[in-house]
């Protein structure tokens, strides 16, 4: 297993430290405020994200824990960049705006049709900035989540395991959702 580390942030353990115990504690809420906590005190710094990338949102694997528990990963959005509804695999998360406006809406898994589409009643929209924090705690794990302003915008998330795959889905005209298989790679 490896374990990855960025020699430009020589205090890349400190800074995963404290997720790491919040992820030990099982506890979700409390990784929620230490995200925001580290926020704060400016720990996320620039050197965690990539440069936003014209034709996709750029996502950098900040860390892997060497157990598996959880990953963290840098997202770049630039300006209108986001991505559809989808789900995470099973897994719990949290996120933290770090710069910028994203919007973020949840859904809520209603119906699974015999045709294998997807019904959703939509849920809390925001708009969020610096410092915000979200959780996504299977099976409300269901959002849309995006740069909602006009400059580049940063994002930090932690995921139960490292997230290969997940489910995007597409609404129809009669609103039903079609799912497809989205494999997630790393930029770096
Ligand atoms: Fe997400």
């Amino acid at each position: 297993m490896v374990m990855k580390t960025l020699p430009t942030n020589a205090n890349l353990p400190d800074l995963i430290a404290p997720i790491a115990r919040a992820v030990h504690d099982d506890r979700v809420t409390s990784l929620a405020g230490v995200l925001a906590q580290l926020c704060e005190q400016g720990a996320f710094t620039p050197e965690l994200f990539l440069p936003a990338q014209a034709d996709h949102y750029s996502r950098k694997l900040i860390w892997h824990d060497p157990d598996d528990r959880f990953v963290v990963v840098g997202m770049t959005w630039a300006p209108r960049q986001g991505s559809a509804l989808h789900d995470h695999a099973g897994l719990w998360g949290a996120e933290i705006v770090i710069d910028g406006v994203m919007n973020e809406t949840m859904f809520a898994l209603v119906e699974r049709g015999a045709d294998g589409r997807f019904r959703f009643e939509r849920g809390m929209h925001r708009v969020s900035g610096r410092g915000t924090v979200g959780v996504l705690i299977p099976p409300l794990e269901y959002h849309d989540f995006g740069n909602g302003g006009e400059t580049v915008a940063h994002s930090l998330h932690v995921y139960g395991g490292d997230l290969k795959s997940a489910q995007s889905f597409a609404e129809g005209a009669d609103g039903w959702w079609t799912a497809r298989r989205v494999d997630l790679r790393y930029d770096a």
